[in-house]
């Protein structure tokens, strides 16, 4: 009866089934175990204690796993998913996300620029055409503002400072700061800007920048060179070298375009310049009694040319594979 009950009652795979069992085996009137019971009474005198006793145990045990079954039972239906969960597995250990190459980069540059002095400052993505434009001496036929190289926001009422767009440059912050604080000014600011370029290895329609501006009453290009140089060897290491071409931008004149020398190729790294006077008037500073120079850096080469990245689209796909190299 013992070993009938116990299997009984285990084995029950539903709760009518345990009931049925129940009834079988401990009911009141029919139970099996009543009959056992009975036989208790019957036992020789001198045997009655221990067998009794022993009846006691067998009834408490089938007790138990009744409840015990009820129990496991009345979860699994309250939850199906508790009964797959097998406690003996080994657990999943958490997955541990990393920085994006890009967010790792720019806190470098952040760093090697506060050594040199530099504070870190933001400007807005959504600008209008003051600061895009206007105030860098950037004038109303240059091919900069065409409607098709920039992403005008259409629906934007024009503001005080014009229609509004999203950043085509971090130059805008040069503006903003300038506009807030006295000279001598030591800023960089790092951040997206939008072009609408076809996407390919080496375009994006959404990339970084990191601006820099010096401002100052003697401020020279040999500072300027000089700071490029020690940013580029404090990232890359003590063999690179920087070179300057002589190039255009409406905001600075002399305007440079800076070149990095890496092993034994050259990149080009941005542009860069002495801050051109009409870009102070615009901000309220005395062209005559200070002196500046502003860069431009492109984030992205930087971060390809360190990983060895050969596809900035990569940057953007959030494919965690590539992600986790980082
Ligand atoms: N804003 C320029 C660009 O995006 C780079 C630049 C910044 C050049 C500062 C000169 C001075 O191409």
């Amino acid at each position: 009866y013992f070993d009938d009950a116990k299997a009984a009652m285990l084995n029950a795979a539903s709760e009518a089934d345990l009931e049925q069992a129940r009834i079988e085996f401990l009911g009141q009137k029919k139970g099996k175990l009543r009959n056992l019971q009975a036989l208790v009474g019957k036992a020789p005198k001198e045997e009655k204690p221990l067998v009794g006793k022993k009846f006691n145990e067998v009834r408490t045990e089938v007790t138990a796993l009744l409840e015990a079954r009820q129990q496991e039972l009345s979860t699994a239906s309250s939850s199906d998913a508790v009964s797959d969960f097998d406690p003996t597995l080994p657990g999943h250990p958490p997955t541990i996300g990393n920085l994006h190459p890009i967010t790792k980069t720019i806190t470098q540059f952040r760093e090697i620029m506060g050594r040199f002095g530099f504070t870190v400052v933001e400007g807005p993505e959504i600008e209008d055409e003051r600061h895009n434009f206007d105030a860098l001496n950037i004038p109303n036929d240059h091919p900069a503002r065409d409607p098709l190289d920039n992403f005008y926001v259409a629906t934007a009422k024009a503001t005080a400072g014009g229609p509004i767009l999203l950043r085509s440059q971090t130059s805008t912050v040069q503006i903003r700061t300038m506009e807030q604080v006295k000279p001598p000014v030591r800023i960089v600011s790092l951040g997206r800007v939008y072009r609408p370029d076809t996407m390919d290895a080496t375009h994006s329609c959404m990339f970084h920048q990191m601006e820099g501006l010096m401002v100052d009453t003697d401020v020279t290009m040999a500072q300027l060179k000089t700071v490029l140089s020690l940013f580029a060897r404090s990232f890359l290491g003590p063999d690179v070298e920087i070179r300057f071409r002589p190039s255009f931008f409406p905001f600075t004149e002399p305007s440079v375009e800076v070149d990095m020398k890496w092993g034994d190729s050259w990149m080009e790294i941005g542009g860069a310049g002495m801050v051109d006077p009409n870009v102070f008037k615009a901000v309220g500073y005395d062209p005559d009694k200070v002196s500046g120079f502003a860069f431009g850096l492109g984030i992205e080469r930087f971060c390809m040319k360190n990983y060895e990245v050969d596809d900035i689209r990569r940057f953007y796909e959030n494919d965690v594979r590539f992600l986790n190299q980082f």
